[in-house]
């Protein structure tokens, strides 16, 4: 006899009832790409005030609304939650949801550090739930041309590649990314997107980290500055900042050619540069971008899979892994979560 393993997110045929824990800014445009894709619904929200729920809920159309988050996470035909709550909460709301046998999309950071990361797979891993960290950018289409590109040789050997997420945000004691207790700061909530780049370009851990930051008036690193060192001698450089803008570029230099991405992180064009030749590829968003990751996690609640094969757990830890080091060097801990 053949054994079938029950998986808890297992979905066929029906739409999917998605719900939305903790609906601020980033919510806004989740929702936005939720009422474009396919086979979901847009089904409930939840908030600490019960009142924003309903606003957001009215505005974007969800059927529904839970009292609180509990609620929510206690609600069966809720299929999936996607988590938009600020850092600190991110590891407590997934097991809290895993724990309900409740698929988790949550945003990034998926933890504070790489041990919480770890209890959030062994979360899903007991539950048999499925779980991915929301990093939008690992599916842009565009990743897959310059995949492509990459593979077909015509940059030759790639030796260095450089990324920078750098956003100028007014100081406030009030806004997360300058409070350390929400675990605010640069590497955290920008400078993931360079680690995220670097890991999706090399494709294994680095061989040596090496960085340095400013850490500004209420502790949190307002710059921070990465090396990567990859087993061939590659050396990737990453910048990140809250307190100036960038260029948002990201370049992959190889020994035949050069790749820049605009907007690397939710890249829409790149251009290609060989000797004697250039070429500009553009490939639009279908929705805002985060329809791509949406779309994951319907085919992988499909599929009855608990991990995602695009964007799979061990690129979210060994992304944690590196800003832990990272956080090492420069001397920033965050109360109560190392
Ligand atoms: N993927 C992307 O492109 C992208 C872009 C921006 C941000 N993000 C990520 O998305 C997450 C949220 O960022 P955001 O800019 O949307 O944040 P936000 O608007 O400041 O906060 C999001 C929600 O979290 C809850 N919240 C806020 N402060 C809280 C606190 N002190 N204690 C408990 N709950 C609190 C609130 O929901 P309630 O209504 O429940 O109170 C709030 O509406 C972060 O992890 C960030 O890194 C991702």
């Amino acid at each position: 006899m053949i054994e079938t393993q029950s998986v808890n997110n297992a979905k066929s045929e029906t739409n999917i009832n998605w719900a939305i824990i903790a609906p601020g800014n980033i919510a806004k445009k989740f929702a936005t790409a939720l009422q474009g894709v396919n086979g979901a619904t847009l089904y409930s929200v939840a908030s600490r005030d019960v009142n924003r729920a309903q606003a957001f809920a009215n505005q974007y159309g969800f059927e529904t609304v839970a009292t609180d988050y509990d609620a929510l996470i206690a609600e069966p035909k809720v299929d999936v939650i996607y988590i938009a709550s600020p850092h600190t909460f991110h590891t407590q709301q997934s097991i809290a949801c895993l724990t309900a046998a409740k698929p988790v999309l949550c945003e990034k950071p998926m933890s504070i550090n790489a041990k919480q990361a770890k209890s959030v797979f062994a979360a899903a891993k007991t539950n048999n739930t499925f779980y991915m960290e929301a990093v939008w950018t690992r599916f842009m289409p565009m990743l897959a041309k310059v995949r492509e590109i990459i593979d077909s040789g015509r940059i030759g050997d790639i030796q260095t590649a450089q990324a920078s997420f750098g956003i100028d945000v007014p100081f406030s004691l009030q806004h997360r990314l300058y409070d350390p207790k929400l675990a605010g700061g640069a590497l955290l909530d920008v400078g993931i997107y360079t680690i995220t780049f670097a890991q999706w370009l090399m494709q294994t851990p680095p061989q040596q980290i090496t960085a340095a930051a400013q850490l500004g008036t209420t502790g949190v690193d307002e710059r921070t500055a990465v090396i990567l060192r990859y087993p061939e001698g590659q050396l990737l450089t990453l910048n990140s900042s809250i307190n100036s803008k960038s260029n948002h570029e990201a370049w992959i230099f190889g020994s035949k050619g050069r790749i820049k991405m605009s907007a690397f992180w939710q890249c829409q064009e790149i251009a290609l540069q060989l000797d004697g030749e250039h070429e500009t590829i553009k490939i639009p968003h279908r929705i805002n971008g985060y329809e791509g990751e949406i779309e994951e996690v319907n085919r992988c609640l499909r599929a009855g899979k608990i991990e995602s094969d695009v964007f799979p757990w061990s690129d979210s830890l060994t992304v944690m892994e590196i800003m832990d080091e990272a956080r090492r060097q420069i001397g920033l801990r965050y109360a109560g979560q190392d």
